[in-house]
Formats: C-alpha cells, structure tokens, sequence
C-alpha cells in the first residue's frame, strides 16, 4: 500500500520521480505528489486521483529541485482527497509514508495541545510534526528523525526532507519495504526494486529500525543502535521493465492472454520436460517427516491455498490447513514441531501474511514461500522460497500470478507425495503429464472468448450473483466471485453448491444469474442436483462444464446457458475453470466502463494489517 520513490542528484528531480511513481502506482492510485527542496524552499505539488492528474498538473507547475520525495497513496487515515495527498510538509520537514502509525490518536492529541495546526487527516502529518518539532528544539536532522521513530508505533517507511540539510535524503525503514538505487552521481530510494530497476542496477535493502542517510554520490546506512552498518548491496538481476499493454486494452485481458506462456515458464522450472518428472530446486527439508502443512495466505493467494488442500490431502496424506493471513497470525493454533508452512503471494509484500511468516518462524515452523516477486520480503524471511514466474503482473485482479501459484502448489504437492511415499513414480509422471497439458487447455479456452462477450452483454446489468461448485470448485467459484466484485463492483459470492439450502438458497428468485461450475468428476451428479433447485426457482443457470457434463445434464439443457471447456482431471480443472470466469468478470467490467486495472478502493500490494 502506497509507494514512495525519492532522489538525489546533479540533475533536476521531478519528472524523474513521476516516472518512478508510475512503477508503483500498483500500489495504491488514489492521490500523488511530490516535493522537491529548492532555493532554501520546500516545494510541492500534489493531486487527487491516479497519477495522470498529477501529471497534467505538472506540466503546468515547474517543480525545481535537485532533491525530492514522492508518493502514491492508497487511504488509510482521511479520505482520498488533495489535502490528505502525501508528502506532507512543515515550513522545515517533507515526509512521504507507507504504513500505518497506531499511536497517531494520540500523538495528535498531544501535538493538537501543543498548538500545532493539522492540515489533513493523516497519521503522516503527526510524524512530520515531530520531527519539525524536534528540530526546533535544536536537534540534528537524524536525530530528530530517530526520536520520532522512539514515538511513533506500528509499521513504516518513511522517505524524509528536511530543510536545513538540503542535500540529503533520509529513508527510514520500520516494517514497511524501502530500498536504495544507486547510480552515477545520484541515489534513489523506493518501495520495491520495480520501482528502482529503470534507474539502477543494484539494490540495497534496508533492514527494520535502519535509517539511511543519502546523498548524490554516497550513503550511510545505521542500524536501531545507532551503529553505523552495511548493508548487502545486490544487482537487479531481473528484467522488470515495465510492461507494455501492447494490443491489448488492458493490463488485465494481457496478463489473463498470457496464462498459457507464462504457465508453460512456470513448469519449465519445476518438471524436468525430457524425462516427464519434476525437478524441484533442493530444499533443506527431509520431506518425509513431515506431519502437518499449513497454507497461508490472503485474498486470490488464499483461495488458491484452498484449491491447493485438495492436492495436498490426496497426494501426501498428512494433515493439510489452509488459513486467511489475517485471522491465523491473531491466533495461538498449536503448532506441531515437525510442521511445514507455505506463505503464498503474489507481491511477497502482504502485511497479514509477512506477519503470519514470522509468527511461524519464531515457533520453529519450516517456513517455504511461493511468490512472484523475487526479491520481496517475504522471499528474504522464509527459510525457502519457490518462485512462481509469472512476470510483472500490473493488473490489480490477480489473474496469471493466480494460476501460477497453482502450478507450483501442484509440483510442492506431487514433491512431498513422492517423498513420503505417498504417490509412485508412475503417479508422479501422470500428474506431471497432466500439469504439461494445461498451457493447451486453457489456450482452447481463450479461444472461446466470443463466447463469454455474448454472455457479457446478456449479464451486463445484473446487481447480484452466485457462483457455485463443490470441492475444489468451490474455491475457483469464490475466486470468480471476488474477480467479479472487484473490477465490476457487482455483488458476487462464491459458495460451496451444497451449502446453499442452507441459507443462500433464500436469494433465488425469477431470473436471478446463477454460475454452476460442474466438471464431470465425482462430484458433478451432487452439483447437478443443486443445479436443478436452482432451476425449480426460476433462476438462471450458467452452467460451467465440459461435453460429457451437457452431454448427462438431460432434459434441462434447454433452459440453461452453457460454456463448454475441455475435459480435465484433479490437476487441470482448477486452471481451466478459473479461465472463463477471469473473462466473464473482465468482459462485464468492460460493459460497465468501470477502471479494470485499477479498481476503486484496491492496491496490488496491501502492506498495511
Ligand atoms: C485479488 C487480489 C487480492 C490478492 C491479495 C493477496 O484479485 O489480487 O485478493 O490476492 O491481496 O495479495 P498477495 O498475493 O500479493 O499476497
């Protein structure tokens, strides 16, 4: 949540750092700005809304400065307004944030008594006070930056300007990602090596209680103690440029276009495709002692820990749980001490999850992370971790990074089988041989994709809907609700299809679109018995199944619209099935001119509880 990007150079600053907050805009797109100091002069420009109002300000403003501080917000505290637009300023301070500051009530209070005047509603502003105030009381500027670290609680990073130090740069790190670039006669600092990797070719991550002292041709980094420290200095090994929408209109239909390449990268690097088996990096566990896995994720990541259980109960026969981030890290779930627990994330950067990762290392679990992004926090805080290749993903719906999570919890969960003694050989190979098959199958899906515009335009005005299935699609139903929800602000809940007599089934009524998702596996009969309560109340039924499911689905197949996809199996069917409904939502998204890349309300990284 929120990306700060921040310079120091020879040359003018600005439109350098509207670049960069370009690159983090996933973060959050609710209001921007910009401070630079010059001429003994803190100045800013700042806007509501994403960032192209900024830049239209700017090419009206000249921001002059050799130094400067941005930000794109995600709202915490105050709503998405200009003047709660960081970076907030005093006559002497400048402060771009990304966190949460739990003790702001406070804090405020205190300085409110103290006569200072608040022009936003921020917890930032409070920190820009504090160090103000210990400035005036004649402390230097890192002092007065590490005494407000000593008041303030909760999670941060914090890029600092400060007037009577004009030519340097203070990055502040306390539980919130922030690192710094370095290049010829400049240094930068950003939220994520993304946001870095057009302007440097290295990186150095601060670590929590760091303050970093920076200037055009050097920087210091000192630890809580004050100690001054070094921090490991590493190059930006992957291409992140950013990536281009090419013919596509949006990032979303891109990423969801991309699935059959990038799932065919993601295999690539765990199955060995000559010999048919998988090649999984060495891990520093013994796989068969393993007595219990915990899943733990949020959101699309979350679902795709539930689609995972299945998988993992089958193929390795110990006990699998699969939590939501933010309620398992406020537990005190007994942890047995031969347990193995997976973070999934796409960003690497989920607070909830990020916690919950260190709640689990410090009770002795064996921790493996699945991310997309390399480097993240995460990735550096787990004992392993297992990278899911799916590229930058810009989209704020999760769509290819959902799939190549699967991949990779399938191949963890074929790994332990073997290694337990759980599935043969043979059985490896024929799981493999179905994960190759997925690139293709989900190709004749996008092929259909007419298909789903027609059902776009007839479901263009719907207010509510139900998407429902058993076993594993029961989690790709809710994650087709939720991919509903957020880009086309229609109500959607995904739900397991024999639950529904037992609450929801109150909803049905004349006409109201009901998604079926029916595979002919072992458990289409059940869901077709609740397909025809449906029926029997005169909703409408969109029916998700494959030749064999229309083919036995009998008299009703008149009174039901149907997409039809290929046959799948255990492996498959979560990927296959989760295609047309990434379409559905993004089709009807774009009926309704609603911003799909960037939805109201949402980030692509929420690092904030
Ligand atoms: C939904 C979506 C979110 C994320 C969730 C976790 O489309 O993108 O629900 O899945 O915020 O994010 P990561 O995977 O980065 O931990």
């Amino acid at each position: 949540m929120c990306g700060i990007i921040g310079l120091v150079s020879k040359r003018e600053v600005s439109s350098t750092l509207l670049e960069g907050l370009k690159r983090l805009e996933y973060r959050g797109y609710d209001s921007s700005g910009i401070a630079t100091i010059n001429n003994k002069k803190i100045e800013r420009v700042r806007s509501k809304g994403n960032l192209s109002f900024l830049e239209e300000k700017l090419a009206n403003i000249s921001l002059p400065g050799k130094i400067g501080i941005g930000h794109t917000r995600w709202a915490t505290h105050g709503s998405p307004e200009e003047k709660n637009a960081h970076p907030h300023i005093t006559n002497k301070v400048a402060v771009v944030h990304n966190g949460i500051i739990e003790n702001n009530n406070q804090l405020r209070n205190q300085l409110i008594e103290a006569g200072v005047k608040f022009s936003s509603d921020t917890d930032t502003e409070v920190v820009c006070h504090i160090i103000t105030s210990y400035i005036n009381s004649g402390l230097n500027a890192y002092d007065s930056i590490r005494a407000t670290m000593n008041d303030v609680k909760g999670s941060y990073a914090f890029g600092v300007l400060i007037l009577n130090e004009p030519d340097k740069l203070f990055a502040v790190r306390g539980g919130s990602p922030l690192a710094i670039g370095s290049a010829r006669n400049e240094n930068f600092i950003g939220s994520d090596t993304y946001s870095l990797s057009a302007y440097s070719d290295n990186i150095t991550y601060l670590k929590d209680g760091d303050v970093a002292v920076i200037e055009n041709d050097s920087f210091r980094v000192f630890d809580y103690s004050n100690s001054s420290v070094k921090r490991e200095k590493q190059s930006i090994i992957e291409s992140v440029s950013l990536s281009e929408k090419g013919i596509f209109k949006h990032f979303m239909s891109k990423e969801i276009h991309e699935q059959p390449e990038v799932i065919a990268k993601s295999l690539s690097n765990y199955i060995d495709m000559d010999k048919g088996v998988l090649n999984i990096p060495s891990l520093p566990y013994d796989f068969s002692t393993i007595t219990n896995v915990t899943l733990v994720a949020c959101g699309s990541s979350y679902y795709a820990g539930l689609i995972a259980r299945d998988w993992f109960e089958k193929f390795t026969n110990v006990k699998v749980d699969v939590e939501i981030a933010s309620e398992f890290r406020y537990r005190e779930p007994p942890m047995v001490s031969n347990g193995l627990t997976i973070f999934i994330s796409q960003s690497g950067e989920t607070a909830d999850t990020l916690a919950a990762l260190k709640h689990c290392k410090s009770r002795g679990q064996k921790t493996i992370s699945i991310v997309n992004v390399g480097d993240s926090s995460m990735c550096r805080d787990s004992d392993a971790s297992l990278k899911i290749y799916a590229g930058p993903e810009i989209g704020v719906a999760s769509t290819k990074a959902f799939t190549c999570q699967l991949v990779v919890l399938a191949c963890l969960a074929i790994k332990i089988g073997t290694s337990n003694g759980s599935l043969s050989k043979e059985q490896e190979k024929e799981y493999v041989k179905s994960l190759l098959s997925i690139p293709r199958l989900i190709s004749n899906t996008l092929d259909k994709e007419d298909e789903i515009i027609d059902l776009a335009h007839d479901l263009s005005n719907i207010t509510t809907t139900l998407y429902l299935g058993r076993g594993q699609m029961y989690p790709v139903a809710m994650e087709g609700a939720l991919k509903l929800k957020e880009i086309s602000y229609v109500h959607a809940e995904g739900y397991p299809a024999g639950e529904m007599k037992h609450g929801p089934i109150a909803l049905l009524e004349k006409d109201l679109p009901i998604f079926m998702i029916a595979p002919s596996n072992s458990l289409y009969e059940k869901t077709v018995s609740n397909l025809y309560e449906v029926i029997a109340r005169d909703a409408s039924v969109i029916l998700l199944t494959d030749n064999e499911g229309l083919h036995n689905i009998g008299l009703i197949k008149n009174k039901i619209k149907t997409f039809l996809v290929d046959e799948t199996d255990i492996i498959s069917a979560p990927f296959v099935y989760t295609l047309p409904n990434q379409l559905i939502a993004y089709h009807i998204a774009l009926l309704k001119g609603t911003d799909v890349d960037q939805p109201r309300n949402l980030a692509k990284s929420v690092t904030v509880e």
